[in-house]
């Protein structure tokens, strides 16, 4: 069927908006609504027998799988060991059997993934794969294979697949806490009922916050660099929101753990940088508080992305703050990806870039 763009000015800002529904497509795969139960779907993955778990991506894909570590370690109390695929092919890890490997790809075609699942398989590792084309390489190399239901995504910088892995990571997450014994049935139905919501919340979020965002991406275009600060699964986001703005918009961008910021990244602040932090109120609220508070008395320019409760508790002035509904943590990476993708997207157009085809970048690396 023809893709287009319907009422959007790119497909960048379309997927973006597409994601209620992908998320909600992706999610009646791995979750029976019914009964708030994960369905059991890991296939040839035994999460119960295995005693690691490996992961290895590319790009956006990559910082998908490293927030599915912290779920898979704090719900399934599973190890991961996760590298980008360029390094971790060639580190020669002391890999065991007893092991699994999770493989996270748009495409499924990406060189360096596709050669961390051979390499894996000689281990005699059990394989997954996390994929939007079931009908690609890395899907049918793997003994297991679990799918977004992202639908096409064109923009070169992914929005929707990102967050649809991120569902099927929290969802696998739950499952193997299940299987393990971590997990207990009553956890398991609240961490679903939570996943269930995300639609919803999406579709309030992208209903909302469009004109702020708007509104500081002007500001964000005329910036040389940009700081994104975050503990716990916002640092991998934070890197992620990095990443989206040097893409499409061509600023140079670094996320950093908010913990990590006396340790060199400060050096950079002065008013004319711009830092923005993303901490919902969850249990690093207040360490990354204390963090703005150092950015703040060098006259650092906050942008904040929080919730209600963190906007309320806060005693600080940013110059600007985002605030997003009060949601569960497993679900907070979703949701604060939704500002995230919308002010790399925004400040892209002020720039004037090729938003959806940004320059020397492709959508599938296909070669080393
Ligand atoms: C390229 C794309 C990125 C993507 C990465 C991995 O760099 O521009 O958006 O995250 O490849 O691609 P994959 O298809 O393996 O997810």
């Amino acid at each position: 069927h023809l893709i287009d763009k319907g009422n959007y000015r790119h497909f960048m800002e379309k997927e973006i908006y597409d994601q209620p529904e992908a998320i909600s497509d992706t999610l009646s795969h791995y979750i029976n609504f019914v009964d708030n139960r994960v369905i059991a779907v890991s296939g040839d993955i035994a999460f119960a027998n295995v005693q690691s778990l490996a992961i290895s991506a590319c790009g956006t894909a990559y910082l998908a799988g490293l927030i599915g570590k912290y779920w898979f370690e704090r719900y399934a109390r599973l190890p991961v060991e996760i590298d980008v695929a360029s390094e971790f092919r060639y580190r020669e890890i002391p890999l065991s059997p007893q092991a699994a490997a999770l493989f996270i790809s748009q495409s499924g075609e990406t060189a360096d993934t596709l050669a961390c699942l051979r390499y894996c398989k000689e281990y005699g590792l059990k394989t997954g794969a996390v994929v939007n084309t079931r009908e690609s390489t890395i899907a049918r190399e793997s003994d297991a294979v679990f799918p977004i239901f992202a639908g096409p995504e064109i923009g070169v910088a992914s929005t929707k697949a990102f967050t649809c892995q991120l569902a099927v990571l929290a969802a696998l997450a739950v499952a193997a806490g299940r299987a393990r014994g971590t997990v207990t049935e009553k956890e398991e139905q609240i961490l679903v009922e939570r996943l269930a919501e995300m639609p919803r919340v999406m579709a309030q979020v992208l209903d909302s916050i469009q004109p702020k965002i708007e509104r500081l991406s002007r500001e964000l275009a005329k910036c040389r660099a940009v700081l994104y600060l975050g503990r716990g699964t916002s640092f991998p986001l934070a890197m992620e929101g990095a990443l989206k703005l040097k893409e499409t918009s061509y600023i140079q961008a670094q996320g950093y753990a908010a913990g990590e910021l006396k340790h060199g990244p400060i050096a950079l602040v002065d008013e004319n940088m711009p830092v923005i932090v993303i901490a919902p109120h969850d249990r690093f609220f207040d360490k990354t508080v204390s963090n703005m508070q150092e950015v703040a008395a060098r006259g650092g320019r906050i942008i904040l992305i929080t919730d209600e409760k963190g906007a309320a508790a806060l005693k600080l002035d940013t110059m600007h703050t985002i605030v997003l509904p009060n949601v569960h943590e497993i679900i907070a990476p979703m949701i604060f990806s939704l500002p995230v993708q919308l002010l790399a997207y925004h400040t892209a157009v002020f720039v004037g870039t090729d938003v959806d085809q940004p320059r020397n970048l492709a959508k599938s690396v296909t070669v080393e």
